[in-house]
């Protein structure tokens, strides 16, 4: 088709138009021209298409769909050939749904365990997650949709998500926070690319001319869609300028019409308008969801079930007591056994087909179920006679199956955790159970980094994530032995959290967050700092063993000899870390650069190669602004956890000399003293001078003041604050934690996302006098908001 010619015959306003969605989930469609609206729809762990009413967050119903674990789980299988079938079966679902984009995976990196949407996301590793997003982005794909890597870029807090700026110097930028997203690009050549709430380095992601045009664009060479996240427009034209072709959902016309005025003032040039309209045609012909195949739900099942198994790690499995021998009696203690916990909130909530649970699918098993208590009230004042319940339960007997976990008011879109502890009670729990000289087995669902003070006292330990809706079963089967585990875990468990290198940093509290560690995060940070954690990142246990032998460098490959000196099969993950030696840089002491997933049955011996990164002997040059190769020695060092190396291979490379102003190290990171990082240290990292980190409490409230920092401006703001903390408290009370994170989020909102997010029910004139009213001006303002409610009639 000739688009040109196409947007050759287009008015103004019908372009301009096209820059922003026809209703919540669809693009605008213009029939007079051929052109179709198409859906954009959440993702990323399955399918959450609303044919009712629409919302964001997940509240309202959606059609049922094969809900997959959540990419913080199938980042522990390491399995790419995995994760591109789960892929493939998400674009099955979602081409017979009709859906043209699919609003996943979600990839950004874990800064900090208490990020509130780390459940979401793959790892605080970017090479594992670049590599796994990029497997689901192919799966996807192949069925002729469009993925939609987000959220571009650093996503790293929850808390004020819609306005915090994230303050990182280029090198963590490039070298963790941008690295998967290139990644999604070059290898995963996904079609579109969210952009994120946030600003970085003090512009909005989606008007950032740097992230957009200099980077994703033309130095990686996407040339694919370029989406708001919903409700994230700031300044529309200035966002088209930085590269960005739709705004999400509509706007009802308000910021098509800035587009038009920006062009008719000049301050837009029109053909620029005209190339942002001709990228979206050429991305809106290239999607074409393949023929709706009937998708076969119980099939789908199944794979989320297989998914969900080489997903789960061992923590700890003492005297091998597990896999339990064929009918054991167990007693099973803890709620999440009878109804899981499975995926996260939020946006990616996902009306599961059906949901298997772990007491259903042990009863498909030759392991006997002698008693059940659910032994703690999910969400807190548990009663004496539950725990005494669950002791008696205990008393029948000598294995207990004790599954405990975060439960779901922990682990939201939009608001972060404030610590890494387990619900109390559920301790109150284990510690009674711990006494009872019982073989205890602990199940854990949850999907992020948690604290486990009960690790010592249990026997053995699995830890299940976020498993999706064939949890239940996949947990069972390996319990008993039918699936080896095979999961290692994709972020570190630090011993306390006070260890984490962003403590102190993160989250930011108002107007800012310093990414003050830089590119010391995860075990990037542990690592070199020899820092002893509870588990390190790649760890996971088997029920078999295995053996490296000859392993050689060549050619950017590692081949090595992997043997399964066992009697039951099973899958290792071999992983290679790459340490430069002697290197003047700020450098972390190792960076995973290469893995395989190596399944094997018992006594099997089988040759491997291992591709490293385009990346491996790389760092990011702030000099040049590009990447370099560091001449000198390296060490390729083959293992099975980060800190559980095998096989250590020395090379030479060529490269450059490490520039000199690079050597120049702030002396506190020098001495890799990361939690005590001095405004100068970090100014000279950032290369500016830090802006406020405080709001600016004299400045009149304007679109982006969020609603929390209405409290700064007077009562009528802290009153406002103070309703929304007791609805929160309330429905917290009531055991509705879902609807309890949804309204404590609407904190973190910009008055700008109000209008947006109601379509139009809170008018720009309400907006207007809702500022006005607590900015001092309660009765103008509340007068101009009754005024400007919308009649029945208008609407
Ligand atoms: C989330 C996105 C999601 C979008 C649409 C936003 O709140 O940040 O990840 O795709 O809503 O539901």
């Amino acid at each position: 088709m000739d688009y040109r010619a196409l947007v050759g015959k287009m008015t103004l306003e019908e372009k301009a138009s096209l820059m922003s969605g026809e209703n919540f989930w669809y693009s605008q469609s213009l029939p007079q021209h051929g052109i179709p609206a198409i859906m954009l729809t959440d993702g990323p762990h399955g399918l959450r298409k609303q044919i009712g009413d629409a919302d964001h967050l997940g509240i309202n119903g959606s059609v049922p769909a094969t809900c997959f674990p959540t990419a913080a789980t199938i980042a522990n299988s390491w399995d790419v050939d995995l994760i591109r079938e789960m892929g493939v079966v998400l674009g099955t679902e979602a081409a017979a749904e009709s859906i043209s984009v699919v609003l996943g995976p979600g990839m950004n990196i874990k800064r900090d365990p208490l990020s509130g949407r780390n459940f979401e996301y793959f790892s605080e590793d970017p090479y594992l997650s670049g590599k796994l997003s990029s497997a689901l982005i192919r799966g996807m794909q192949e069925k002729g949709i469009a993925a939609c890597a987000k959220h571009f870029a650093v996503n790293s807090q929850e808390y004020l998500r819609m306005t915090i700026d994230e303050i990182v110097d280029k090198r963590a930028l490039h070298e963790l926070y941008l690295e998967s997203f290139r990644m999604a690009v070059q290898e995963g050549k996904v079609i579109s690319m969210m952009t994120s709430y946030n600003k970085v380095n003090g512009i909005y992601t989606n008007e950032n001319d740097y992230l957009l045009n200099t980077v994703l664009k033309k130095t990686w060479g996407f040339d694919g869609l370029i989406v708001t996240d919903w409700g994230g427009n700031n300044d529309r034209v200035a966002g088209l300028k930085a590269g960005n072709q739709l705004e999400m959902p509509s706007t009802i016309g308000v910021t098509d019409l800035e587009i038009v005025n920006a062009v008719r003032s000049g301050d837009l040039e029109e053909s620029l308008l005209d190339t942002r309209v001709l990228e979206l045609l050429k991305v809106v012909n290239k999607i074409k969801p393949l023929p709706a195949e009937a998708a076969d739900m119980e099939a789908h099942h199944e794979k989320a079930v297989d998914i969900a198994s080489q997903s789960m790690v061992l923590l700890k499995n003492k005297d091998n007591c597990l896999p339990l021998n064929p009918k054991t009696k167990v007693t099973v203690i803890g709620d999440f056994a009878e109804t899981p916990r499975y995926q996260g909130a939020g946006s990616s909530s996902i009306n599961a087909y059906k949901l298997d649970n772990l007491l259903n699918a042990l009863d498909e098993t030759d392991i006997e179920v002698v008693a059940y208590a659910k032994g703690f009230e999910r969400y807190g004042n548990t009663k004496k006679a539950v725990y005494d319940k669950a002791l008696q339960a205990a008393g029948q007997a000598d294995t207990l199956l004790v599954f405990l976990g975060l439960d779901e008011s922990y682990e939201s879109e939009g608001v972060d955790r404030s610590h890494l502890d387990l619900p109390q009670d559920q301790i109150t729990l284990i510690n009674q159970l711990t006494k009872l000289n019982k073989k205890i087995i602990v199940l854990l669902a949850g999907g992020a980094v948690m604290s486990l003070p009960f690790i010592n006292e249990s026997d053995a330990c699995i830890h299940t994530y976020l498993a999706g809706q064939g949890g239940g079963k996949a947990l069972a089967k390996i319990l008993t032995g039918e699936v080896n585990p095979s999961g290692k875990l994709s972020e570190t468990y630090p011993l306390s959290y006070e260890d984490v290198s962003s403590a102190g940093y993160f989250p930011g509290k108002e107007a800012i967050s310093e990414h003050r560690e830089s590119i010391f995060i995860g075990y990037r940070y542990f690592d070199t700092k020899k820092i002893p954690v509870q588990f390190e990142f790649g760890f996971g246990l088997s029920y078999t063993s295995f053996t490296y032998n000859h392993v050689m460098f060549e050619d950017n490959h590692i081949t090595l000899e992997v043997t399964n000196t066992g009697a039951v099969g099973g899958s290792d993950v071999v992983q290679v870390y790459v340490h430069k030696k002697d290197s003047p840089l700020m450098r972390a002491d190792q960076e995973l650069k290469g893995f395989a997933k190596v399944p094997l049955q018992a006594h099997e011996k089988k040759r491997v190669t291992i591709e490293l990164s385009d990346h491996a002997f790389h760092f990011y040059n702030v000099e040049t602004e590009s990447w370099a190769i560091e001449e000198g020695a390296y060490e390729i060092r083959v293992g099975s956890s980060s800190r559980t190396i095998h096989q250590v291979i020395e090379v030479t490379k060529n490269g450059i000399q490490a520039p000199v102003t690079m050597c120049n190290i702030p002396k506190s990171y020098k001495e890799l003293d990361i939690h005590n990082i001095s405004d100068s240290d970090f100014e000279a990292l950032v290369g500016y001078k830090l802006p406020d980190s405080n709001w600016d409490r004299k400045a009149p409230v304007n679109l982006n003041t969020s609603i929390v920092e209405t409290a700064t401006k007077g009562v009528v703001g802290k009153f406002v604050n103070w309703i929304i903390l007791r609805m929160y408290k309330n429905k917290m009370k009531k055991g509705e934690p879902h609807a309890a994170n949804a309204i404590l989020l609407v904190q973190s909102m910009p008055f700008r996302t109000l209008s947006r997010m109601t379509g139009g029910s809170i008018n720009e004139e309400m907006l207007a006098g809702m500022m006005m009213a607590v900015d001092g001006h309660f009765f103008k303002g509340t007068t101009k908001v009754i005024k400007n409610i919308p009649s029945k009639k208008s609407k």
